[in-house]
């Protein structure tokens, strides 16, 4: 397929496994993700809480907490390296320059205790060493007035806590554009902001990708917000991708019972007020107890012996789009009810 040759992809992460030691032993957070990510489009990572989804941002970026979280297996490849092999100085080049981070949580990425002028002017200092103080401003007057904020001089001159949630993460975006990455990844950048917030941010990151021509990898719980933004994406259950496919394909017909199950908890316009969402029953299992076979067993209508046994192994559906399920060919969206 054209559209998903080598070429096109900008980033390919292949068979990644990351561990944490822990007091109890080592947790395998992700074991065994693949996915790519086509040069100028978006791609959602979607999942239930734990099951993966920061761990594997951190994992290329190589920002898992030390001593404790390493890379135990895989490769990801970013314009022909493999990043998992880089040096520590050559991986601070690419992160920031070519591939930016914006977090959960903007609080926890901006520095309280200095202006936002200083915080934005060392993103600059650091990529570009050869701009003046006077460049450096009105690059950053220009570029906060790009991801619309008003009065962009008052505002460099503000602390974090002076700005609202929605501005804070709108000059997270902006610290993350300075350096015109190839990637940007978006870890639930919209998650602690109220609705209409959330769509205007939304909407100011496509515009942009749209102008730079950037990639965009988007991490939310929310298949809505992956309806609405992404061209593919990839569904996580527990460490692991149970689906992954060009978003159409998995809205049209989804495989995995547990994408069924997601599907079957979008709130809908025709959703009566107060209605209780479908919800998946059951628990995610224990990262350190990891159960044989399917790690979606225990909460699955359609599991068989053979999926207690041995886990099972990613099958093509069409094109693209791959699932993990022993019966998968059984899947159909009528079947949405069971869940
Ligand atoms: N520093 C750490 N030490 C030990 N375990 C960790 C650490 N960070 C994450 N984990 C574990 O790795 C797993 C995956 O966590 P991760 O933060 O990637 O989930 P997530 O999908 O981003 O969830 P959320 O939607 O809540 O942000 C979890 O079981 C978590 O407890
Ligand atoms: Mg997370």
């Amino acid at each position: 397929m054209a559209e998903n040759s080598a070429d096109n992809r900008i980033l390919e992460v292949k068979h990644l496994v990351t561990t944490f030691a822990t007091e109890t032993g080592p947790l395998r957070a992700v074991d065994g993700v693949s996915f790519s990510v086509n040069r100028g489009k978006s791609l959602g990572i979607v999942g239930e809480s734990g099951c993966g989804k920061s761990v594997t941002s951190l994992s290329i970026l190589r920002l898992l907490p030390k001593p404790a979280g390493c890379i135990a297996g895989g490769e990801v490849w970013f314009d022909g390296v493999d990043l998992v092999r880089l040096t520590p100085d050559e991986m601070r080049y690419i992160r920031g320059k070519r591939i930016s981070m914006i977090f959960q949580e903007p609080m926890t990425a901006l520095n309280p205790v200095h202006r936002i002028d200083k915080q934005l002017g060392e993103v600059y200092a650091l990529h570009f060493p050869k701009m003046s103080l006077a460049e450096i401003r009105s690059a950053s007057i220009e570029l906060l007035n790009k991801v619309g904020i008003s009065d962009p001089d008052q505002r460099l001159r503000d602390y974090p806590h002076q700005l609202s949630g929605g501005m804070r993460q709108r000059v997270m975006i902006a610290m993350a554009l300075a350096c015109r990455p190839q990637i940007l990844i978006a870890d639930e950048p919209t998650t602690a902001l109220d609705m209409t917030i959330q769509a205007q941010i939304l909407t100011l990151m496509k515009s942009l990708q749209q102008e730079t021509g950037m990639a965009i990898i988007f991490i939310t719980h929310d298949l809505g917000v992956i309806a609405e933004t992404c061209d593919d994406v990839v569904v996580m259950y527990a460490g692991t991708v149970a689906e992954r496919a060009p978003v159409n394909d998995l809205f049209k017909s989804p495989k995995h019972p547990y994408t069924l199950g997601l599907l079957a908890s979008i709130p809908r316009l025709e959703t009566p007020p107060k209605q209780r969402l479908a919800t998946i029953e059951g628990m995610v299992p224990d990262l350190q107890n990891i159960p044989e076979g399917c790690r979606f067993q225990n909460r699955c209508h359609y599991a068989q012996d053979r999926c207690r046994e041995a886990s099972p192994p990613e099958e093509t559906v069409a094109g693209d789009h791959r699932v993990s399920c022993y019966r998968w060919q059984e899947i159909s969206l009528q079947k949405k009810g069971d869940f």
